[in-house]
């Protein structure tokens, strides 16, 4: 077992994972995500939601990895969408979550491939070789996931359902810990 391996065995706080992420090299950022443990009220300081839309809350932003808590009401879903080319895994906090998995088909055409329900604590992982996806909360309640991104995603792709084409989209957030600490004031 290698020191970062023996470090994330007990990752229970937020700032253990920040440090582990800090610390670690890309190629151990799937066993630290897998070894954090949390509890809903972990993410006190960052959950924010809005009842048109889910809302992506940056916890940190570095030049290796974003990590972001997304807060959902009922019901709420992802477009279909890339992820920049980057890897993105999705940490169930609370609630419960479907994710469809699409490609294109020689026609450009996106099929659906592959369907997962995702429960508290339970990881999942993408990257653009293995397609776009949707995710949407099917919990009757709010819930919360927690997102890392390495690198961080600045721009992505998204599936407009009206005009049935691709789009570039700019990622934003709902929060930061500058409007945080602006709301605390
Ligand atoms: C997002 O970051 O806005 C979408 C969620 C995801 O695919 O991780």
């Amino acid at each position: 077992m290698n020191s970062t391996e023996k470090s994330t065995e007990t990752l229970q706080t937020l700032t253990d994972l920040i440090t582990a992420l800090s610390e670690g090299e890309r190629t151990t950022y799937n066993h630290i995500i897998h070894s954090a443990k949390f509890k809903p009220t972990d993410f006190d300081a960052y959950s924010f939601w809005l009842t048109d839309c889910y809302t992506r809350n940056c916890i940190i932003d570095t030049e290796s990895f974003e990590l972001i808590l997304i807060c959902w009401c009922e019901g709420h879903k992802t477009p279909i969408h890339d992820h920049g080319g980057e890897e993105c895994w999705v940490k169930v906090i609370d609630g419960e979550f479907k994710e469809v998995l699409y490609k294109k088909n020689e026609k450009d055409e996106l099929i659906a491939v592959k369907s997962s329900i995702s429960k508290t604590n339970q990881v999942s992982y993408m990257k653009d070789f293995m397609g776009f996806h949707s995710l949407e909360n099917i919990s009757n309640k709010k819930s919360m996931s927690l997102h890392l991104y390495a690198k961080p995603i600045r721009k992505c792709t998204v599936f407009d359902e009206d005009s049935k084409g691709f789009i570039n989209k700019e990622m934003s957030y709902h929060t930061t810990a500058s409007t945080r600490i602006k709301k605390l004031n």
